[in-house]
């Protein structure tokens, strides 16, 4: 397969292209999986030269990458390197960037096959998009055009679907990667495989063994340096609107026919289509919504959401979710999906709880529940899977305890997980957009976001409402203490 292209990254002196995008091709190299015919070409606002760029890239590299800077193939990579200053917005900067890139083409061989990548604030995307179109450097000109969309797609299914028509004048569906980086990590690629490939997990995976699935996706760090961004975000739309709902969706699909990209998008996109709306009456019983306030301990003070950098002091911003979905197929039916994602959290984490309903206890101790069966798929930092189940405790007292079986795969000698922007950025360029979302996945999840804000509209919560490194507002615990369940933070 020929990968030749050039990769035109917007928003080249961002975050992102620093810890992430130039590390993960940085990496590709180093896997040599990177084609020889390649290049890349960041644009950005600020003045700086290709020299400057590549030195600051390098050192990125050296913090962010999983393996350890070599010099030579550091410079194989940096000699491909370019910067080029660009007003995103203004009409006459593309005529030249389109010049000098035909000008890299011919001196890679690149065939005149790009990656755009968006890596530039949501309120660009449709700009650069649009000035993409009328320099006819989008469609398949010359080779294959693609381009890559950072989340959010939208603030709301229809400022999503404005975005999507616009794109689509340039690009076609199978050229626009709308990326979600959760689905580039090595574990939620293995959801599939745990489920499709083990005789023992996918007969009970229904609503006759399984009493409910937790999902957990909790961070340490604040709003960091993102204020600006996350005012008009918001856990819901930055974490739930995608991510989340993608490892729901892995977690409750129906078997694909194929392992072929629609095959699986199609799978994935009934799930979402078959969310219960939570809406009206129904959005005060199923949500909860958080904001982290201040901690005080003995080596400082850890700042509240309001203090933070361009947050407004009297800000309403959730930075905490938890939710209680329901899936209204046959498989799902009464099964509680509970979801919780949140900033300032005690530990950094991504798991799927999955408990199965509690043997009938017959034989044992009859005045004594027996402990449930639990498994848990470790997405991060820990990769794996854990097991509970019952067993004899040793000794001549008849004693039921839980025992635990552990594979921790990232344990293993020799395993260094490719980071998602590996993956993905490598499936760019070869055409697989099997782990990017399609443009119903994306607007189905809209619709079932867009009522819960509505809702949530009607009744503001008193915030800040949980404290920095705790487990969120005290509701999050009552939603599932209503149902006599609780979360299981292990
Ligand atoms: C991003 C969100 O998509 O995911 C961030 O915008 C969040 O707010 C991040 O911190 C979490 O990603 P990860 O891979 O660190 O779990």
């Amino acid at each position: 397969m020929d990968l030749s292209c050039t990769m035109i990254i917007f928003g080249g002196t961002g975050d992102l292209a620093h810890r992430k995008l130039m590390p993960a091709i940085y990496n590709l190299l180093h896997e040599k999986l990177l084609p020889e015919n390649f290049a890349v070409v960041a644009v950005g606002r600020k003045e700086k030269t290709s020299e400057g760029y590549r030195e600051e890239i390098y050192h990125s590299i050296r913090e962010f990458s999983r393996f350890k800077v070599d010099e030579g193939t550091w410079n194989h990579l940096k000699d491909r390197i370019y910067y080029r200053t660009l007003d995103f917005l203004q009409e006459e900067a593309y005529i030249s960037l389109e010049a000098f890139l035909r000008d890299k083409a011919d001196q890679y061989h690149t065939k005149g096959n790009r990656v755009y990548y968006m890596a530039v604030a949501p309120e660009y995307f449709e700009g650069i998009v649009d000035k993409l179109h009328r320099h006819c450097m989008g469609g398949d000109v010359a080779g294959w055009q693609r381009v890559v969309i950072e989340k959010p797609f939208g603030r709301d299914l229809s400022s999503a679907k404005y975005l999507n028509d616009k794109i689509v004048q340039v690009f076609q569906e199978e050229n626009t990667y709308r990326i979600d980086h959760y689905l580039g990590k090595e574990m939620l690629q293995n959801i599939m495989v745990l489920r499709f490939a083990n005789m023992i997990f996918e007969p009970l995976w229904n609503n006759r063994f399984i009493d409910h699935i937790q999902i957990t996706s909790s961070e340490t760090v604040g709003v960091e340096n993102r204020g600006d961004y996350y005012e008009r975000s918001g856990a819901m739309r930055d974490m739930v609107q995608s991510h989340m709902l993608q490892l729901l969706s892995l977690i409750a699909m129906e078997p694909p026919n194929d392992l072929d990209t629609e095959s699986i998008r199609n799978e994935k996109v009934k799930v979402l289509k078959a969310l219960k709306k939570i809406e009206g009456k129904d959005v005060v019983e199923n949500t909860v919504r958080g904001q982290y306030g201040s901690y005080e301990a003995d080596n400082g003070k850890t700042p509240g959401y309001r203090e933070e950098v361009r947050v407004d002091h009297r800000s309403v911003t959730e930075t905490f979710v938890a939710l209680r979905i329901f899936i209204e197929n046959f498989r799902w039916a009464g099964v509680p999906f509970y979801i919780r994602t949140g900033k300032r959290m005690p530990e950094k984490s991504t798991e799927i709880l999955i408990q199965f309903k509690t043997m009938e206890n017959i034989l044992y101790f009859k005045d004594k529940q027996l402990q449930p069966n639990i498994l848990v798929i470790r997405i991060q930092p820990m990769e794996g899977v854990f097991f509970q189940f019952n067993a004899k405790e040793p000794g001549t007292r008849q004693r039921i305890i839980p025992v635990e079986m552990d594979f921790c795969q990232n344990c293993r000698v020799g395993i260094n997980s490719p980071e998602a922007y590996e993956r993905l950025l490598y499936d760019v360029m070869r055409g697989d957009a099997t782990l990017f979302a399609r443009w119903d996945e994306v607007e189905y999840a809209w619709k079932f976001i867009d009522s819960i804000l509505e809702g949530w509209k009607d009744h503001i919560p008193v915030f800040p409402n949980y404290e920095a490194g705790t487990w969120g507002p005290k509701e999050a615990d009552e939603l599932l203490e209503k149902d006599q369940r609780n979360w299981i933070n292990r």
